[in-house]
């Protein structure tokens, strides 16, 4: 290593640390308890959306026309549980990855104790959408096996720009929709208060692993990139294709695999997962992380144009 790479791995440390500080302090100042924070007893009100009409699948399709405004605002419901089931899983993946990572790092620095940190967060975030789902009353939608697995190699095998590129496509596609129902008064105020928890805690570690993002991203040996592109392409593909579960058509007396059908060829939903990618693409893109061998991917998730 020249002085100068090692002046730039010394700058960059500080920086790293500098940063972990700075969420840690916000952590202690602001962060909530969804055990005490949100009024589990308080049942749903008459009226309210669980989902907003558009963000639906099939929102502008020939089913949906046919759905009566109960079965729409039931099919929501399902949707919305489906989102939250999904939530847990990737909330999971991520809990294991910083624990790795604080078991391979040094718990002295602050960044080390920003991971623990936030793994308590993401641990409490679990229990919040768990505890939704049951106040929905709806089934806990859980991943194919065939998802389930890969996410249990992704745990086991992801690193460096695509791990960090994971988790922000988790983390910040569903805030997107997040921010849009917790300024919409037309919504439960339950799950309004479920998205105002999570986008305040989760804006910390959209910072953190942003920072990471960049930071690995320069550091990638060029052999690396496609392999890295793929990876963060297929997770891409999977979240898009999997946030929804088939299953929770059933609830409103339809086939899962027909409504699927339905809700793939959607361009209203195509729109949705646009709308869900449009904040993180371009920075993925400017980082150097979409692009070929996974652009096809990226198009056929919808989550960009
Ligand atoms: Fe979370
Ligand atoms: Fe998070």
């Amino acid at each position: 290593m020249t002085t100068s790479e090692l002046t730039a791995g010394a700058a960059s440390a500080a920086d790293r640390e500098r940063l972990a500080d700075r969420l840690l302090r916000s952590t202690a100042a602001r962060s909530y308890d969804p055990e005490l924070d949100i009024d589990w007893s308080a049942p749903p009100q008459e009226g309210k959306a669980f989902l907003p009409e558009h963000r639906s699948t099939l929102y502008g399709t020939a089913m949906w026309d046919r759905l009566t405004p109960q079965q729409r605002r039931e099919l929501g419901k399902h949707e919305a549980a489906s989102v939250a089931g999904f939530g847990i899983w990737l909330e999971c993946i991520l809990m294991r990855l910083l624990a790795k990572l604080a078991y391979e790092g040094d718990p002295a620095t602050r960044h080390v104790q920003y991971a623990l940190a936030e793994l308590a967060e993401e641990c409490r975030h679990s229990t919040m959408f768990a505890r939704l789902i049951e106040w929905l009353g709806a089934p806990y939608y859980r991943p194919s096996r065939r998802v389930h697995a890969l996410g249990r190699l992704l745990t086991a095998t992801a690193h460096g720009p695509a791990m960090w590129g994971a988790i922000l496509i988790g983390e910040e596609i569903t805030d997107r929709y997040q921010r849009e129902m917790a300024a919409d008064d037309s919504m439960q105020p339950t799950v309004r208060m479920v998205n105002r928890v999570h986008i305040l805690e989760e804006a910390r570690h959209i910072r953190f692993a942003r920072a990471e993002l960049t930071r690995t991203a320069a550091r990638l040996p060029r052999a690396e990139l496609a392999v890295q592109r793929a990876v963060l392409g297929g997770a891409a593909f999977i979240v898009a294709r999997n946030l929804i579960n088939p299953e929770v058509y059933r609830s409103v007396g339809l086939d899962p695999a027909g409504a699927r059908r339905a809700a793939l060829a959607n361009p209203a939903h195509h729109e949705t997962l646009r709308y869900g990618g449009e904040k993180l693409a371009p920075f993925l893109r400017e980082a150097g992380m979409i692009g070929p061998p996974a652009t096809r991917l990226w198009r056929r998730s919808h989550l960009i144009a």
